[in-house]
């Protein structure tokens, strides 16, 4: 046994001596002979899978959905952003495997949580995925085990929630098991910075669990960032996000004021960026979207209500930005009465289904609520996205139309009334719309000379 420092000013619950079980496990990370668990291979989980094998652990991979351990196991890459070769070499180096069998959970010495966690439609946290992968790994945790949650959650998620569960084993957190948060901050699609070199924020449950937790992540990230317990570090993620929504909200108010004004935002922020200090530029958009931004800030509101305070920015940048779709379809509407059309029986492309540019994510994508909205206005609507194929059907819509992104062409932006950009896709020929496109509705600011044909939405 060895006494453990709690670093200044922490909360955590102390601990101390540190069990043995501890220096034994830090020793396999530290040899990078520990075998590595990571549950839901998604957008955050597979990068994180494919840089534990880069490292040289093994890693055994779990998800709940076996056509993805099919195709990982196969050598199919489901990520477009992800380069397939990272994969064929970490299957070929047998670093990595895929697996649905969660008996197996108990091979690994540490488990990486990389589930979902979305909202319900009432706006509040849906646990679910979280609480069912507890309950798995509960099921056959071992002595020595440590486990980091990485979804994105309200504070008191892994010391409340998910220590819970696991205590229901027997085994008691910081001295038969370990358990850290360490937000994910993956960014599909940068390609400046990706798993490996974002600095990785950790804070244990206990301070020998966030220093195991720490340890590992030593070995993986350019840089971890310790704080002093896990609910800091949950608090942490949702920070960023927080600051994102809110900031994203703003520019799109400050959008539709100078829009009545009179004045070009995208030439106002061009303007603003160039001061060297004190303003951190946000480009106005079609609303929200992604896994993160829309919906992480409410986990806290959510949270905040426990201790009988609702946090108003959170709500007012929600306000704003799930009204955008609406505004941007009133300048559609307006284009095209000045053109003597209506909505009703207008063709219109949307370009871009994707809720950012370069990737093939559609998860909560306002190009959706502006299609429905498009479609219940007796629109007739065709999309185009180099990265999006086919029009997923996402968790919060699940009946949506089957639809496929058309080809972009001549013909094709002739036929149509209008073009509504809804996602700057760099791989889009812009000229091409512009030079064919009766009418181009653009609400990412990609066509800043004025145009006969363009409005800015
Ligand atoms: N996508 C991003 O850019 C991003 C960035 C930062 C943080 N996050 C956070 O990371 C977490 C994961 O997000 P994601 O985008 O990777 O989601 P995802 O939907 O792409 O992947 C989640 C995976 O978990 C699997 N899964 C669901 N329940 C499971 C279970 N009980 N056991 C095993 N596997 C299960 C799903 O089948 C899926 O493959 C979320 O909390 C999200 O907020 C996401």
């Amino acid at each position: 046994m060895v006494t453990t420092q709690v670093p200044e000013g922490s909360t955590e619950r102390p601990v101390a001596e540190r069990p043995a079980l501890a220096d034994d496990l830090r020793r396999k990370i530290e040899s990078h002979s520990a075998t590595i668990g990571v549950v839901g291979l998604g957008y955050v989980g597979l990068p994180m899978t494919l840089t534990l094998a880069e490292r040289g652990f093994s890693v055994l991979g779990f998800d709940v959905d076996t056509s993805k351990i099919e195709s990982l196991n196969a050598g199919r890459n489901y990520i477009q952003h992800l380069a397939g070769e990272r994969l064929t070499s970490a299957l070929a180096s047998r670093k990595f495997r895929a697996t649905a069998d969660f008996g197996r959970l108990s091979e690994a010495d540490a488990l990486l949580i990389c589930v979902p966690t979305p909202l319900t439609p009432q706006r509040e946290p849906e646990m679910s995925y979280v609480v069912d992968t507890a309950r798995q790994i509960g099921r056959t945790l071992r002595r020595g085990q440590l486990v980091i949650l990485e979804s994105t959650t309200y504070p008191g998620t892994t010391d409340e929630l998910v220590r819970g569960i696991l205590e229901e084993s027997g085994l008691r957190c910081g001295v038969d098991f370990f358990l850290a948060f360490s937000p994910e901050r993956e960014d599909p699609g940068n390609a400046s910075y990706g798993t490996a070199t974002i600095p990785k924020v950790v804070g244990g449950v206990d301070p020998v669990s966030g220093d195991l937790a720490q340890a590992l992540y030593d070995r993986i990230v350019s840089r971890t960032v310790r704080v002093t317990t896990a609910r800091t570090a949950e608090a942490t993620k949702l920070v960023e996000n927080i600051f994102r929504a809110v900031n994203i909200a703003l520019v799109n108010e400050l959008k539709m004021v100078f829009d009545r004004m009179g004045i070009d935002i995208w030439e106002v922020l061009d303007a603003a960026s160039t001061k060297p200090f004190g303003f951190m530029r946000f480009n106005p958009g079609p609303g929200w979207g992604g896994h993160c931004i829309p919906l992480d800030p409410f986990y806290l509101v959510w949270k905040a209500r426990e201790y009988g305070i609702t946090p108003k920015f959170i709500e007012l940048a929600g306000e704003v930005n799930v009204q955008m779709p609406h505004y941007v379809l009133e300048k559609l509407q307006l284009a095209l009465n000045d053109r003597g059309k209506s909505v009703k029986g207008s063709r219109v492309l949307l370009l871009g289904l994707a809720y950012k540019k370069d990737i093939d994510d559609a998860r909560e994508s306002p190009a959706f609520e502006i299609l429905e909205l498009l479609l219940g206005r007796g629109a007739e609507v065709c999309y185009h996205d180099p990265h999006v194929a086919t029009a997923p059907r996402t968790r919060a819509r699940p009946d949506f139309p089957a639809m496929e992104s058309r080809e972009l062409t001549r013909e094709l932006l002739e036929r149509q009334d209008a073009v509504l950009l809804v996602t700057d896709h760099t791989a889009v020929d812009y000229e091409l719309i512009a030079r064919h496109a009766p009418l181009v509705v653009d609400t990412r600011g990609v066509y800043r000379q004025p145009l006969a044909n363009v409005v800015k939405a």
